[in-house]
């Protein structure tokens, strides 16, 4: 990487920059919880001076919150969570007009994936930023030098917020992290019907099938599992849910789905979306079972939930049949279809989530950074959920966002709820 690189960031073509604005400014119209604390940042400067090293998926959505960070004072550099989700048009906009470096490609090979976190690493941060704990795992692991100046960090997503509990467990953390994955105003809405509806939005541009009459097979039945079942139901498939929970297994039930093990789901499903932050949940014995013309696909952090190295063995050839979309064909003349190469579909074939549940999601990123300013000293090497106050403030300003209003707990009310004695 150039020296000019290292100041600037490093992007596909900055002569998109023009394209990436205008999106960022519509995104922006669907985030009033950011802008109020945007507006609050300015005025008070909380992030003074901080240096922040923020991976995340370089979208619109994200490029408004890394504004909101440098607007409340923070030194802000971005890098890319995913090879696939960056929007290359956003990146160069956020170098050229808001002056973030930003290191991200939209396709970006392995090594420049990690030679771009390593980059925003170079920056030195006091606060990390993580959408699945990959700038945190090199930091804790190759970059040691660096974590005397980390004062804390956040993580956005199921999948970092596991990988960071389990090294808190084993001694591994060496800063406070704040899981921003735990929020109610986080996961109720954002993994449920951001996912739920952006999933869809991924299938259709790459596939554009008629889901309504298909078999379509949601495996992991958790917050995004959820909402992939019942926008999929909405639009017409008969919805199977394959689960290893029996409380997640019966709620698939009761909710109206058909709940069996993958190894039924293979035989009759048409399409299939894993969302279970697990590793091989659809293998080769599954891939053996599956109707000629299957359609598989993931959204849940990483690729590893259908196991495609399996997939390339089992295949006789594979060509792609249109953008996303790879076909394998398989020794006895059955075609697979694999969508956006096992990564989240969401954000490689559609847009991610829609700005309006990413508001939530990253004014949760923006309150919790502000925390920590204040408050890190004071906390351990543990993954610390969103303090209360914090998720109920955000439902407080996206219901008024929208106009609606909600009651308030008379003071004959309030001693009710609080007191043992009363109801006798
Ligand atoms: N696509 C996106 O934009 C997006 C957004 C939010 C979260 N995520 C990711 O999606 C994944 C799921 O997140 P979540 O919040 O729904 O997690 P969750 O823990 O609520 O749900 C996961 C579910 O998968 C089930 N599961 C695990 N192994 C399974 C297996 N072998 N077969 C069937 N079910 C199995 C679990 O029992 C659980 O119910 C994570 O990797 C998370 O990081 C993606």
């Amino acid at each position: 990487m150039t020296t000019a690189q290292k100041l600037t960031g490093d992007v596909k073509d900055i002569g998109l920059a023009e394209r990436g604005k205008r999106k960022i400014e519509w995104a922006n119209q669907q985030m009033p919880v950011l802008q109020t604390i945007r507006k609050q940042f300015i005025k008070e400067q909380p992030l003074k001076g901080v240096r922040i090293s923020a991976c995340l998926h370089v979208t619109s959505e994200t490029a408004n919150l890394a504004i909101t960070l440098r607007d409340g004072g923070a030194d802000v550099v971005v890098c890319a969570s995913n090879p696939l989700s960056t929007q290359d048009e956003v990146a160069a906009c956020l170098v050229k007009d808001y002056s973030i470096p930003t290191f991200a490609i939209k396709g970006e090979d392995n090594a420049t994936y990690y030679a771009h976190i390593n980059a925003a690493l170079d920056h030195k941060p006091q606060i990390t930023m993580d959408d699945g704990a990959d700038l945190v795992m090199i930091l804790l692991t190759k970059r040691t030098d660096l974590v005397a100046d980390v004062i804390g960090g956040t993580e956005e997503t199921t999948t970092g917020v596991v990988r960071l509990r389990a090294m808190a467990k084993d001694g591994t953390l060496r800063y406070p992290i704040i899981a921003v994955n735990d929020a109610m105003t986080k996961h109720f809405f954002d993994n449920r019907y951001g996912t739920g509806q952006s999933t869809i939005d991924g299938i259709l541009r790459a596939t554009n099938l008629l889901l309504a009459g298909l078999k379509f097979v949601v495996v992991g039945y958790g917050w995004c599992g959820r909402g992939v079942a019942m926008r999929a139901k909405g639009l017409g498939s008969d919805v199977i849910v394959t689960e290893i929970s029996p409380v997640r297994a019966l709620e698939a039930v009761m909710d109206g789905f058909r709940v069996m093990p993958m190894s039924q789901a293979a035989e009759v499903g048409d399409i299939f979306v894993t969302v279970t932050g697990n590793k091989g949940v659809i293998s080769a014995e599954h891939f053996e079972k599956m109707k000629d013309g299957a359609v598989l696909c993931n959204s849940g952090h990483f690729n590893v939930e259908i196991d495609i190295p399996a997939l390339e063995k089992m295949a006789g050839s594979k060509r792609p049949a249109r953008p996303f979309v790879d076909e394998y064909a398989m020794g006895d003349g059955r075609k697979i279809y694999l969508l956006g190469e096992g990564r989240l579909i969401n954000l490689t074939s559609a847009e991610g989530h829609p700005a309006a549940v990413m508001d939530m999601s990253f004014a949760n990123q923006a309150l919790s950074v502000e925390y920590l300013m204040k408050n890190a000293a004071q906390l351990e090497r543990q993954v610390y959920s969103v303090p209360e106050p914090i998720d109920r403030q955000i439902a407080r300003l996206k219901l008024e966002s929208m106009g609606i209003l909600v009651d308030r707990l008379t003071p004959e009310q309030e001693q009710y709820l609080s007191s043992w004695s009363e109801g006798t």
